[in-house]
């Protein structure tokens, strides 16, 4: 939510700083500025609307040369989306520029003493307030880095700042609390961004920073300390992807390459989680076996996508381990007074790993004496560094807005995690993981299978360009699934889908039902209990009624032809394995639909990765 970048160093900041902004639009496409330290003063430019504006707006009228500099690309709170709120904000005398991510709780007490004492402000944002309580203190004589712990000292609320002061072309100085920033650490330049795109094309060397601490980058080094002023290390680690990664390698949208990207990142995913005895193993789990062997409840927070792969993971960890499992919305969990114990362990799952309601809720667990397990796939990201260990998910960057191959690894981790629980607590034999974890490692080619006939489903996309609602059927592990189909429906092509419980249908939801509206029906595999015949009976019911059956069923299930207007194949995988593969045609239906209607689906009306705000 809101992308931000500092840069000095030798290069002329304007485009280090633009291309930073471009690899991190998916965060925020509301508007975008820059600004930059010249000949004592700032100069900058801003715009409503996606970088591609401002990026017009430089071309007509450049800024001066400058090596230091600051930008920030917008997800709109406080204010509507045009120039005016657009960041960076000023100063009252314009020697100061800040940029913002976050939402600063007290600024309307902090804007009317400010107001009260003179000052003017040019937009309705919060972060306005910043950039005046700074200037203050650089006009009182403060340097940059103190004048930033004095104001944050004074800030409640969740923000990551960074600053520059016209004055003082030798830094830019940053803070966060709540909110995420990261440094690049360059030869003769140091860099600052929202998240490890912004400077990837320039180092992959980065520090990770902790909460409450201000920095300050030079070209020459970089300076950490707390609010208070304390010297302060940050974590350095080395980023283990580079800018090809963040390119769109011939593809039209960022989502369609991750959606064909998934054979890999499920391998990536699976990568070393055996050891030469054939024991699955967590490397980076950090919890010992007799703290899990004690866990007698699992509580799963997430919000979005994530929360449909816990809701996946119910189905596992229960079969699996026996062990009881909760999946609640991150945003209700912590409002509604859980109940955990010292014996609860709390599993948040997080692509981002920045979710604000993830991180409110863990960080209630963990005060609650709750054990915190992360499942995050962006590494140094702020809910594994505050959990007591973590499951990477190993997906690479994942620059579409949409959720595709970060949800597919989160549901590998699920299920190497349950697979671990299985096995300390002794609830599975060694041989039945050892069969499940070969089952998984075949799961890279199943998924190709299903890609392969991508152009199957893109026909049926483009010839639902005029459809305005589209409803999902699963059962079981399927269920879920259904409801991520609808969600990708939703965010991409803008109309009404829904997920349902195919056994839920007859309760209410089959009164939408009118003739031709199409349904996804998610067919169980055939096995020993009836999920596959009940699910046949729910799409005859739905036929019955005129409905449009698009079915995607085992690739040997011959029932489901005669009540199936299209059929999409799966491979033959167990049903709880199931949703690896049968999401895999929802995100390509999404995906070309959206294309369709012509509509961004890289950067969908509203949204942003990363939601950063409660
Ligand atoms: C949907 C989507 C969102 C995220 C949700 C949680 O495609 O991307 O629903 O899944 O905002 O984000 P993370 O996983 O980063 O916590």
């Amino acid at each position: 939510m809101c992308g931000i970048v500092g840069y000095v160093g030798a290069k002329q900041a304007q485009s280090v700083v633009v291309e930073g902004l471009r690899r991190l639009e998916y965060r925020g496409y509301d508007s975008a500025g820059v600004a930059l330290a010249h000949e004592g003063a700032v100069a900058w430019d801003k715009r409503a609307g996606k970088l591609a504006n401002l990026e017009a707006a430089l071309a007509e009228s450049g800024l001066p040369e400058s090596c230091t500099g600051i930008g920030h690309t917008r997800w709109a709170t406080h204010g509507a989306p045009n120039d005016a709120n657009a960041h960076p904000h000023l100063g009252e005398h314009r020697r100061l520029a800040v940029v913002h991510n976050g939402i600063i709780e007290n600024f309307a007490q902090l804007r009317s003493e400010l107001e009260d004492a003179g000052h003017v402000f040019l937009s309705e944002t919060d972060t306005e307030i910043a950039a005046h309580l700074l200037e203050l203190e650089v006009e009182a004589g403060h340097d940059l880095t103190v004048a930033m712990q004095n104001v944050c000292r004074r800030l409640e609320g969740a923000f990551t700042l960074v600053a520059l002061d016209g004055q003082d072309p030798s830094r830019v100085v940053a803070a966060r609390r709540n909110s995420p920033l990261v440094v690049g650490l360059g030869e003769g330049e140091n860099f600052l961004g929202s998240d490890v795109a912004a400077f990837i094309e320039h180092t992959r060397e980065a520090l990770e920073l902790g909460q409450d601490q201000v920095v300050t980058i030079t070209a020459e080094g970089v300076e950490i300390t707390g609010f208070d002023g304390t010297p302060a290390e940050g974590k350095q680690y080395h980023v283990d992807w580079d800018l090809t990664a963040a390119e769109k390698d011939g593809h039209d949208w960022f989502m369609r390459k991750e959606i064909f990207e998934q054979p890999r990142a499920v391998a990536d995913s699976l990568l070393g989680r055996r050891d030469d005895a054939g024991l699955l193993k967590l490397d980076e789990m950090r919890l010992d076996d007799s703290e899990l062997r004690d866990i007698d409840k699992i509580i799963i927070i997430a919000a979005g996508t994530s929360f449909y792969a816990g809701m996946v993971a119910k189905y596992a960890i229960e079969h699996w381990t026996r062990i009881s499992v909760e999946v609640e919305l991150a945003s209700e969990f912590r409002y509604r007074d859980p109940i955990l114990t010292h014996s609860t362990l709390v599993v948040a799952i997080s692509q981002s790993g920045e979710t604000a309601d993830t991180l409110q809720a863990i960080r209630h667990a963990r005060v609650q004496r709750s054990k915190v397990l992360a499942i995050c796939n962006t590494n140094g990201s702020t809910i594994p560094r505050e959990s007591d260990g973590v499951i990477y998910t190993h997906a690479g960057p994942e620059i579409g807005v949409a959720s595709t191959k970060g949800y597919v690894t989160q549901l590998v981790a699920v299920y190497l995690l349950a697979l671990y629980l299985a096995q300390v607590k002794g609830t599975l034999f060694g041989d039945e993981i050892n069969t499940v974890m070969d089952q998984l490692d075949e799961m890279p080619e199943h998924i190709q299978t299903v890609l392969d006939q991508a152009d199957q489903v893109y026909d049926f996309a483009r010839s639902h360009v005029d459809t305005r609602s589209v409803l999902f059927l699963g059962r079981h592990a399927g269920y879920p699934v259904a409801l991520e189909g609808a969600l990708k429906l939703k965010e991409l092509a803008y109309i009404h889908a829904e997920g349902f419980a195919a056994g839920e249908l007859k309760h209410g939801p089959i009164a939408l039902i009118d003739q031709g509206m199409p349904i996804f029906c998610i067919v169980p595999p055939r096995g020993r209990d009836q999920l596959h015949d009940k699910m046949l009976s729910g799409i005859q019911e739905v036929r019955a009624r005129g409905a449009h059956t698009i079915c995607l069923a085992e690739e040997d299930d011959e029932t489901i032809a005669p009540y199936a207007d299209a059929l999409i194949r799966l491979p033959k995988v167990p049903v709880l394995l199931q949703p690896l593969v049968a999401v895999v045609p929802l995100q390509l239906f999404a995906c070309e639909l959206a294309t369709a209607m012509g509509h961004d689906v890289d950067q969908p009306r509203n949204l942003a990765k990363s939601v950063t705000v409660e």
